[in-house]
């Protein structure tokens, strides 16, 4: 239902935010003091938390955001209650933070980093490097400069959040679908090399960090899966800093690498040392056959054995959600109209969201 992205939100708006936020709690942490107008079920802000869950099966359990909704009551409080990790949906990219050459912006990043410290919520920073939300003046710099200006701006995001920002989406989608490396500008300008650039120059900024390789349609095995796995491979004999690898998890329902596919790959990448998280994970349901109590059942058992996965995988410390309501899904411009995460519109709980309890509590 969301627009793509959009207004970065000032500290003094990410303050009122948070304010608003922690006078809606009223001191009890419970629940709402006051009926809300949400009618059946009731709102997710009443039902046990799923952090403490994942907490107990040693587990991160994350959602994308966006700070301009952090002033709305119920999408603060519902964030706060269930989740113990954040990524930035939006804006930690590079066109937010950096839009002109050497001119950087954080407000919106800033506000996300506020948030989350106030909720005790551990931060995936996301993404340094990606082909998309890149602003034009990058890709029209001849190779040298843009080896310089990746390096100035993967140290100048990084050490801002050094020690805050505990885990980073250093490179993002840079396997292509049809095999090999994508052609991007980086690859065109830099050769492969950018990889471990971009590695090592976050690795500089924050050694303590853990770094990350992220994407998307390698979830399972297959082609793309075995090409992601040589390239971190080829990574890691050079030596280069690389911590762990995402698996976005953009599924359609019933249509999806299966249950075994998917823990043989985190499985193979856990061998080489590996961190794995699943990292932007939703479930579109338009096309399961069945009204809609059938196709959010289905998608109650994807949630399941998709977290489940996880849980049960040594190597996989962290499930992040594309974002949590339906109300605001980038997978309504993307893909077309759906209902595609945990929590409905109004911040009910789904049978998604049941789903996810059974898989945190190990049924
Ligand atoms: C998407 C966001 O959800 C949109 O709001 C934005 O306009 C474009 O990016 N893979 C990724 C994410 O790694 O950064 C993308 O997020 C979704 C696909």
């Amino acid at each position: 239902m969301a627009a793509a992205h959009g207004a970065v939100v000032t500290r003094r708006a990410a303050a009122l935010a948070l304010l608003s936020f922690l006078a809606g709690c009223g001191g009890s942490g419970s629940g709402p003091t006051a009926p809300t107008p949400t009618p059946t079920p009731p709102p997710a802000a009443e039902q046990d938390p799923l952090r403490a869950d994942a907490e107990a099966s040693g587990r991160l359990i994350g959602a994308a955001i966006q700070s301009r909704y952090l002033a709305e009551p119920l999408y603060a409080r519902t964030l706060a209650r269930h989740f113990d990790y954040v990524t930035a949906e939006y804006e930690m990219k590079w066109d937010p933070t950096e839009r002109q050459p050497g001119v950087f912006d954080f407000a919106g990043a800033d506000a996300i980093v506020t948030f989350a410290a106030a909720n005790r919520m551990q931060i995936k920073g996301h993404a340094l490097l990606w082909h998309q939300a890149l602003p034009g003046w990058v890709a029209a710099l001849p190779a040298n400069e843009l080896q310089a200006a990746i390096e100035s701006h993967i140290a100048a995001v990084v050490s801002r959040y050094r020690g805050q920002i505990a885990v980073w989406d250093v490179v993002n989608e840079a396997v292509a679908d049809s095999g090999g490396l994508r052609d991007t500008v980086f690859l065109q300008k830099l050769g492969e090399g950018y990889l471990e650039q971009a590695f090592r120059a976050a690795h500089a900024a924050d050694p303590g960090a853990l770094l990350v390789y992220n994407d998307y349609g390698s979830e399972g095995l297959g082609r793309k899966s075995d090409d992601v796995y040589a390239l971190v491979r080829r990574l890691l004999d050079r030596g280069v800093p690389i911590g762990g690898v995402g698996l976005q998890m953009h599924v359609a329902a019933q249509n999806r690498p299966s249950n075994a596919d998917i823990a043989a790959n985190m499985r193979r990448l856990g061998a080489l040392g590996l961190r794995v998280n699943v990292s932007e994970m939703d479930v579109r349901i338009r096309n399961v056959a069945g009204d809609l109590s059938a196709r959010l059942e289905v998608q109650r058992r994807e949630y399941r054995d998709i977290v489940g996965l996880c849980t049960a995988e040594p190597a996989c410390h962290a499930v992040t959600f594309w974002g949590f309501t339906d109300r605001y899904s980038w997978i309504d411009g993307f893909f077309g109209p759906d209902d595609p995460l945990p929590f409905d519109e109004s911040y009910a709980a789904k049978p998604a969201f049941f789903g996810v309890q059974d898989a945190l509590r190990g049924r």
